[in-house]
């Protein structure tokens, strides 16, 4: 036996691992949870040794720094290495730090939240105190049910916005698209739509909007359908993970009613800067870009997120998505305003042409479709619907020969029926966020085509 006494600095280095080992063991999560240790540190993101085995892709990470417990996503996996980026910008983060999985992210939503306004991580954020926890837990990943399983699109409503009552009539547990350039009407068409009597609960994504814009759309348009709508808001200054987690905690929340029975309205404003979100994202953990700068993932995580609207199984309510698609400069073909058209049921076409003219909303009823519209009209209403389509139609091609003066009424009695109603027509369709929602839009065109008859002599339209 060494008599050797054990000096201070002998044990100072195996104290000092001890004490390491107690902090980081210390609170109960960390004694279950695998961890590791963050190596590098970029901009967009971040590495951890030590996870890899225990983590999956989109699974979430809890990161300690001085100033608290921090999120991130695991957005890459490595043999030795996992790539994490932080939910919230700006947040201290040293080499070595500790990192636990957390696993999904999941919420609890509950009737509770029904008027308020909250982040993508379910904190509100209107200065109204905390928000109650609901019962269940629900991953914000969550899949679509098996398309089987789920009830057929068959009951149509009234949005009580003209142009589409008529054009594009919906049924509920629809998908539809607004596409547009920006500037021409997006947001204040959702906002109209928001207000449909015919669902139970709205639940709102807004994604990437101005701040100063949420505060109008949430107070000002909502009317009495506050009471029972959910904002979930990520603005455009904060950090791309919080933008693109917005719409599907937006979507998860909407399952949670629709699960009650509830038919629920879920609009995304819009699904283009929640695609710019997961861009860049990718870009961040070196996912390489396919279609102008899109990684593959943007192609994959739409479809996700949309087939999770729509009908539900049997015995619960329904989840009808209207969602806004910016086109970059008006290119009505860019990549993701093409991928989403073919996952909706419908889209609506807004006109910078119609906008310019105070046509608002700047809606094309000719290129605008609904593909349940046949659900929702009745079989006159349909026939009607094709001839004001012709009309349409005849008095656009003609717009240019009737500026220089080449018509003559009398030369042909279509073109001539078309002159005189088309501008009837344009005329109901006009509608401002102002203005009392239309109860019977068809009865409101009736009416106007009924009065201009009257005074004109004209005959109705002819069906
Ligand atoms: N239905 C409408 N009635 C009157 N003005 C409208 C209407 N829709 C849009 N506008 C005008 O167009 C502007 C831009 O609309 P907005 O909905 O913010 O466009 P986007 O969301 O496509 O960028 C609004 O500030 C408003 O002045
Ligand atoms: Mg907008």
């Amino acid at each position: 036996m060494s008599n050797t006494p054990v000096t201070e600095a002998d044990l100072s280095p195996k104290l000092a691992h001890l004490a390491g080992l107690v902090s980081r063991y210390s609170s109960p999560e960390f004694l279950v949870a695998p961890g590791g240790r963050v190596q590098t540190i970029a901009a967009g993101h971040y590495t951890v040794s030590g996870l890899s085995r225990h983590v999956r892709l989109g699974e979430f990470v809890a990161h300690k720094s001085p100033t608290g417990i921090h999120l991130g996503e695991v957005v890459r996996v490595e043999p030795e290495l996992t790539y994490v980026c932080p939910i919230e910008p700006g947040e201290p983060i040293g080499i070595h730090d500790t990192v636990i999985r957390k696993g999904a992210f999941r919420i609890s939503p509950s009737d509770g939240w029904c008027g308020r306004t909250i982040n993508s991580l379910c904190e509100p954020i209107d200065g109204l105190g905390p928000i109650g926890q609901g019962l269940g837990r629900r991953s914000i990943s969550n899949t679509a049910p098996p398309s089987m399983t789920r009830k057929r699109v068959e009951k149509g409503f009234k949005t009580g916005v003209r142009a589409i009552d008529i054009f594009s009539p919906l049924c509920l547990g629809q998908r539809l698209g607004i596409f547009a350039g920006s500037g021409v009407g997006k947001s204040t068409l959702l906002s109209m739509l928001a207000r449909a009597d015919a669902f139970d609960k709205v639940v709102i994504a807004l994604v990437g909007e101005r701040g100063r814009e949420v505060r109008e759309f949430i107070e000002d348009t909502l009317g009495a359908n506050m009471k029972k709508a959910i904002a979930v808001v990520a603005t455009s200054d904060e950090s791309p993970m919080l933008r693109k987690m917005a719409p599907l905690t937006a979507v998860t929340i909407a399952e949670h009613f629709r699960d009650q029975g509830d038919n629920v309205l879920l609009i995304v404003d819009s699904v283009t800067r929640f695609a710019h979100a997961i861009r860049e994202v990718a870009t961040a953990s070196g996912e390489p870009p396919i279609a102008r700068g899109y990684p593959a993932s943007v192609f994959t995580e739409l479809p996700r997120l949309l087939e999770r609207a729509g009908p539900g199984p049997e015995g619960t309510g329904t989840i009808t998505a209207i969602i806004s698609i910016l086109v970059d400069g008006d290119n009505h073909n860019d990549p993701i305003a093409d991928s989403t058209r073919g996952i909706l049921d419908g889209h609506i076409v807004l006109q910078r042409s119609l906008a310019e003219e105070g046509r608002y909303p700047p809606i094309d009823p000719l290129a605008s479709i609904s593909r349940l519209a046949r659900k929702a009209w009745t079989p006159d209403q349909e026939k009607l619907v094709s001839r004001l389509k012709t009309l349409i139609h005849r008095f656009e091609e003609t717009r240019d020969l009737r500026l220089i003066g080449g018509y003559r009424p009398g030369a042909d009695p279509d073109l001539d029926m078309a002159v005189k109603q088309v501008p009837i027509i344009y005329d109901v369709l006009k509608q401002s966020p102002g203005d009392v929602d239309s109860q019977d839009a068809f009865a409101d065109l009736a009416g106007a085509l009924k009065a201009a008859a009257g005074i004109g002599g004209q005959p109705n339209i002819r069906r």
